[in-house]
């Protein structure tokens, strides 16, 4: 076995989900980085090309330089581990471990970041964290095969592990904006941020379908639509990529995870999925077809089992159904340990060897995110040099790393452009994530016009989302967790804003603030003088939500949020008989019980990241009007974690607030609504139109919807509804517009039980933005051969 130097606190956290969290002394330090930034107001960025590149095919010269490594140093290309195996027990790079993996291994990729060592919390700046990464790239050019090392990072929400870099809005919160844009633009400054810090490789867009609610990763993701989610993921694979075999301020994106692992059956991280093949391939696979379309350069494999089948040995998912139907070239990794679990974990495979030979040889997996010990390498050459994997398997895989190490400009350029650190945190990136949140908040409720509040009003604000960076940030930012309680908001110095700070900004006066309850719910706090206080108020406006969290840790067995969350606002209510608006900043949606009916206002806010306060007081004094809508189902229960609007017809979909429900401060009103023929045959779609008046009395940002349902289909249950299309426009007060939408009955084709692609004949219903105040719907007839057959997959 080979020698196992350190493992790092902060991967811990990916250790056996079923273990105790472990308190570390490195929990409660921290060492600030000393680098103090300056970043330039503004500059200039590469708009994408015309054209996306897309990866593959091999060049020669990559063919030739794989075809000189050893073996030994071929199956260190494949090998990526974790950061923390670099760093001595003094958080400083051991040039010995380093040397050790490179020269004796040829590891060819390290990843992540090494914010947590023997006993120091770092929060690294582009700066020094290029001086690591630049570091190992020097001793990468002198020992084993010399050849850069590529390095991955989660910048999956701006560059979130690089101090100073902007914390997007999570990826739930960019969905709900509905323009693409905001995608784009967060993939665009994530990539130029990570490139800063020396890293050219990004593990995002994350393009799992959240299907179950009560499920910790689903903030990090683009919702429950499979269109929505398209539309998203392409979008951030142009930002974060633009034209990466050129453009050396853009990265490889690494599109994730593959495949279905948004469906854990009972809501919990990495729990086993059962989808049939026919509903993977209708509503889990789109995002990841049009991430392979979009040219992304890589992809990670899924957690866990579907149907009992591990992903990561399975070449159904890995070999047919990813690189043969979908036609992926680019290169795939697994995700953290996966190889080695399968004998581990999941008791899949008696030992790490078999799962390693099962890997190998039944998929197309091209690099084991191994991450936090040397086996793979060993495991590797004993598998190939007693014959049970082929030379030839190793370097297929080998030449797709080489590719992309060259197609990022690693073998000319391996150290980092300081000018891009210059950027890092501009005031100009600031203001992207700002708008992102403006377009993002989504108004659930809105009483008797209860908000926008007035700044004659005497408001009184409380809960503990209210006064907290680290909530709105989530998990993902600094490290996976987020900051620990005891570093908390302080880790920010500067680079973020709080609820309560926004408020300050707009109104000109502190906020009377207290706390009223810890995020966890533990007690309610000084609730007599909340009492007095509210009963002195016009308003209130009350903070709940989740703690940071990311992954298993983030694992709930209840939905609702914690009681003193919901009884802070029942007690309040009930003691002072003032209205109330209520501010959720959490990654999931929680149950609210009573308080979705006590509560006048509430606003959506999901986890804006750390510049969300601004933009969070501006919708509540009305300088912004609302325009996000959800982009998942909100449950009202427990029984309600799996609806989706795209659940069969005949069950009953009568969730807290439907998906694509939110309200803006305008009235606006649909009318006309037209269509150029009232039926739909393949080859001749059809234009349906209509006006979108905005009545005033505020300009709006309008997201239209369009969205179908079959009346009925023989043999496979119709979807309640399906998101066929959407656009996003500017009204001004009495302004009109007409939208038009395209609509072919190719869009309504769907995967049957035999893997056929068909459509069914039916009427089929239009709404337009169902669930809004201002929905309108029309009917055509769906004219089509059920027996043609579109697409067939195996
Ligand atoms: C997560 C991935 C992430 C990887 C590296 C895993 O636990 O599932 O999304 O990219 O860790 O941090």
């Amino acid at each position: 076995m080979d020698p196992v130097p350190k493992s790092s606190p902060d991967s811990q956290d990916k250790q056996d989900p079923s273990s105790e969290q472990v308190k570390c002394t490195w929990d409660g330090v921290k060492t600030l980085d000393p680098e103090q930034l300056n970043p330039v107001p503004k500059y200039e960025f590469n708009k994408p090309p015309h054209k996306q590149p897309n990866p593959g095919p091999i060049d020669h010269d990559i063919q030739v330089l794989t075809s000189k490594l050893t073996l030994k140093q071929k199956i260190g290309q494949m090998t990526q581990l974790h950061v923390g195996m670099l760093m001595d027990s003094n958080g400083e790079l051991d040039v010995k471990a380093v040397k050790y993996w490179i020269d004796d291994w040829g590891v060819g990729s390290f990843l992540e970041t090494p914010s947590n060592r023997g006993g120091k919390y770092l929060f690294y700046s582009a700066k020094q964290y290029s001086m690591v990464t630049d570091a190992v790239q020097k001793l990468a050019l002198e020992y084993g095969p010399r050849i850069p090392v590529i390095w991955g990072l989660d910048s999956v929400r701006g560059a979130n592990y690089v101090k100073g870099a902007v914390i997007f809005p999570a990826g739930i919160a960019t969905a709900a904006t509905f323009n693409p844009s905001f995608a784009y633009d967060a993939g665009r400054i994530a990539a130029k941020d990570t490139r800063a810090a020396g890293v050219h490789w990004a593990f995002a867009p994350i393009s799992d379908l959240t299907v179950n609610k009560l499920w910790p990763r689903v903030y990090e993701n683009f919702g429950e639509d499979p269109y929505l989610s398209s539309k998203m993921t392409t979008a951030s694979i142009s930002g974060y990529q633009g034209d990466y075999k050129s453009d050396r301020s853009r990265v490889a994106a690494c599109v994730k995870h593959f495949i279905g692992y948004g469906s854990p059956v009972d809501g919990q991280d990495r729990s086993n999925r059962y989808i049939a093949k026919h509903e993977l391939l209708e509503y889990h696979v789109p995002p990841f077809k049009a991430a392979i379309d979009a040219g992304v350069a890589t992809a990670m494999e899924s957690y866990g089992v579907i149907n009992g089948v591990p992903v990561v040995t399975s070449q159904y998912y890995l070999q047919e159904l990813l690189r043969e139907q979908l036609g992926f070239n680019g290169m795939l990794v697994t995700d953290w340990g996966e190889i080695n679990g399968q004998a581990t974990m999941y008791y899949t495979a008696k030992d790490i060897s078999q799962a390693t030979m099962a890997t190998l040889n039944r998929t197309s997996v091209d690099m084991s995110m191994v991450a936090e010990d040397g086996s793979f390498g060993q495991t590797m050459l004993d598998l190939v040099n007693n014959g049970y994997i082929s030379e030839a398997r190793i370097d297929e895989s080998v030449a797709r790393i080489l590719q992309l190490k060259k197609d990022l400009g690693l073998l000319s350029h391996p150290f980092t452009d300081p000018d891009l650190m210059a950027t890092v945190g501009s005031a100009q990136d600031v203001e992207v994530a700002r708008n992102a949140v403006r377009e993002s908040v989504t108004l659930l409720k809105n009483k008797d016009g209860v908000l926008p509040l007035k700044s004659t009003e005497r408001i009184l604000y409380i809960g503990p989302t209210l006064n907290s960076t680290r909530y709105m940030g989530g998990g993902w930012n600094v490290r996976s967790q987020g900051p620990t309680d005891e570093v908390g908001d302080s880790v920010y110095e500067g680079f973020g804003d709080t609820i309560l700070g926004g408020i300050e900004k707009v109104t000109g006066a502190a906020p009377l603030y207290f706390e009223g309850t810890d995020i966890h719910g533990s007690e309610l706090i000084d609730i007599e003088s909340i009492i007095e206080a509210a009963k002195l108020a016009d308003k209130i406006v009350v903070g709940l939500g989740e703690t940071s969290y990311a992954e298993y840790r983030g694992n709930i067995g209840n939905m609702r949020l914690p009681q003193n969350q919901l009884n802070l606002v029942y007690t309040v209510a009930s003691a002072s008989c003032k209205p109330i608006v209520v501010v959720l900043v959490e990654g999931r949606p929680r149950i609210l019980d009573n308080v979705a009916n006590v509560a006048d206002g509430i606003v959506q806010a999901y986890l804006p990241g750390t510049y969300g306060g601004l933009p969070i007081a501006e919708i509540l004094f009305g300088k912004v009007n609302p325009s996000g809508r959800l982009p998942y189902t909100y449950p009202a229960s427990e029984s309600q974690a799996s609806t989706t609007i795209w659940q069969p017809s005949f069950s009953t979909y009568n969730p807290q607030w439907a998906f694509g429900f939110g309200l803006g401060y305008s009235h606006i009103e649909y009318s006309n609504i037209a269509v150029t023929s009232t039926t739909l045959k393949v080859g001749q779609p059809i234009t349906v139109s209509l006006n979108v008046k905005n009545n005033g009395p505020y300009a709006q940002k309008e997201t239209v919807l369009l969205l179908t349902n079959q009346e009925y289909r023989f043999d496979m249950a119709p979807e309640h509804m399906r998101l066929r299309d959407f656009v996003k426009v500017d009204l001004a007060v009495g302004e009109t517009r007409q939208i038009s939408f395209q609509l072919s009955a190719e869009q309504m084709g769907f995967w049957d039980t035999t893997l056929k692609k068909r459509i069914e004949p039916s009427p089929l219903n239009i709404y337009i933005s169902p669930y809004t105040q201002a929905n309108i719907t029309t009917q055509v007839q769906l004219d089509v051969d059920p027996d043609l057959v579109l697409a067939q997959a195996s």
